[in-house]
């Protein structure tokens, strides 16, 4: 029992059906009606803006907050009404909660001595524990001793090592720099790989979501308004919501009758005229706005004649079809967009929760 795969274990699957939250005092519910099935072993974070309930949700899991509709199940078993101790599920969050005065394995042993696992054991899961996050040599600091990504590693490795049937992270890596934040992701996503654990990942940041996730669920306003894998969100958004929260769009009116069209920057063509572009291909008339240059690629600025505003994307070294102050005709292959309700007309009619299973 001293390898690393002494924290391996079977993994295990999350359903969550028709849960919502309403907190005491306030008129609209955090979490509305969200069901969703996670499987076992999977990647799955939660994507959305400030207050749109990833939190709430993740904490009702964990059984922080109590359900105020629903049931959330771990492989068939109604979790929804015990104790968080109860529930067997690994925390992080963002602000390290270690113990200041205990050393870096006593930290981590702590889960274990509570939960009466005999000593011997206790030693060996904390090495393996301390492997996993590389810090072995670390075992014997105070946490104050270590940078915040190392404190932040001493915090994951405490979450996983009595072996809980899932780990939830909210935003772990929040407070951290970009560096360190990069650094880290890949860690967590070893992790993940190296445990086969069930993970639920909490973060706004939708470059850390298309990262790592075997699948998204976007969050906004308490409801799930789209999950599945990431290049199917990004490439085809069902919402507009989706659509715009994750990474840059064109969005065109007239192109399907109360739909709009959605048009990712690096789909759109961009020709000097109009008889250059293939029939059946929708165009609109726009105006270059600017250039910048990003490195890898430029991202075209673009000004439509509704006065709306969007962009396309060359690679570098590529041709750019105009510059900034002339006219180009933008255009698409209809099979690159995607339809989305007209969000101008109403909400509701693309708002329900897509539960999976
Ligand atoms: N204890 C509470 N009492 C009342 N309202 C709360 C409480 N906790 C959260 N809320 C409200 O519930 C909504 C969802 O909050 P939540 O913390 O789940 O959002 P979040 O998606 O995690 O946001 P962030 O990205 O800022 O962390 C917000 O409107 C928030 O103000
Ligand atoms: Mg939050």
């Amino acid at each position: 029992m001293s390898q690393p795969s002494t924290l391996g274990q079977a993994s295990h699957g999350i359903r969550i059906s028709a849960v919502s939250k309403m907190y005491a005092g306030t008129s609209q519910p955090a979490v509305n009606d969200v069901s969703l099935d996670i499987a076992p072993g999977e990647f799955m974070t939660f994507l959305g803006p400030s207050g749109s309930g990833k939190t709430t949700m993740l904490s009702m899991i964990a059984g922080f907050v109590a359900l105020t509709a629903g049931r959330i199940e771990t492989d068939g078993r109604d979790i929804s009404r015990l104790k968080p101790h109860k529930r067997d599920l690994g925390v992080v969050f963002q602000h390290y909660a270690l113990f200041p005065h205990m050393t870096v394995a006593r930290n981590i042993a702590f889960p274990l001595q509570q939960r009466s696992v005999p000593k011997a054991e206790i030693a060996a899961r904390v090495r393996a524990a301390l492997e996993l996050v590389r810090l072995e040599q670390y075992a014997d600091r105070l946490p104050r001793q270590l940078s915040g990504g190392q404190q932040q590693r001493v915090a994951l490795a405490r979450a996983v090592v009595y072996q809980p049937r899932a780990l939830l992270l909210d935003e772990p890596l929040g407070a951290l720099d970009k560096k360190l934040r990069d650094q880290l992701q890949r860690e967590i996503a070893r992790m993940h790989r190296e445990l086969g654990m069930t993970f639920i990942f909490v973060t706004h940041d939708q470059e850390e979501a298309l990262t790592l996730s075997d699948r998204i669920a976007v969050f906004n306003e308490g409801r799930i308004e789209q999950v599945g894998p990431p290049a199917e969100l990004y490439e085809r958004p069902a919402t507009l919501f989706v659509a715009e929260f994750l990474g840059e769009s064109n969005v065109f009116a007239g192109v399907a009758d109360g739909q709009l069209a959605v048009v990712r920057p690096e789909r759109l063509e961009l020709s000097s005229r109009a008889d250059a572009v293939p029939a059946g291909h929708p165009q609109r008339p726009a105006l270059v706005t600017d250039i910048v240059y990003v490195g890898n690629h430029h991202r075209i600025g673009l000004r439509f004649a509704d006065g709306t505003s969007g962009c396309a994307m060359r690679v570098s070294g590529a041709p750019l079809p105009a510059a900034p102050g002339e006219s180009v005709i933008a255009s698409w292959t209809p099979a690159h967009h995607s339809l989305v309700a007209d969000s101008t007309t109403t909400r509701t009619e693309h708002q329900s929760p897509v539960g999976i299973g």
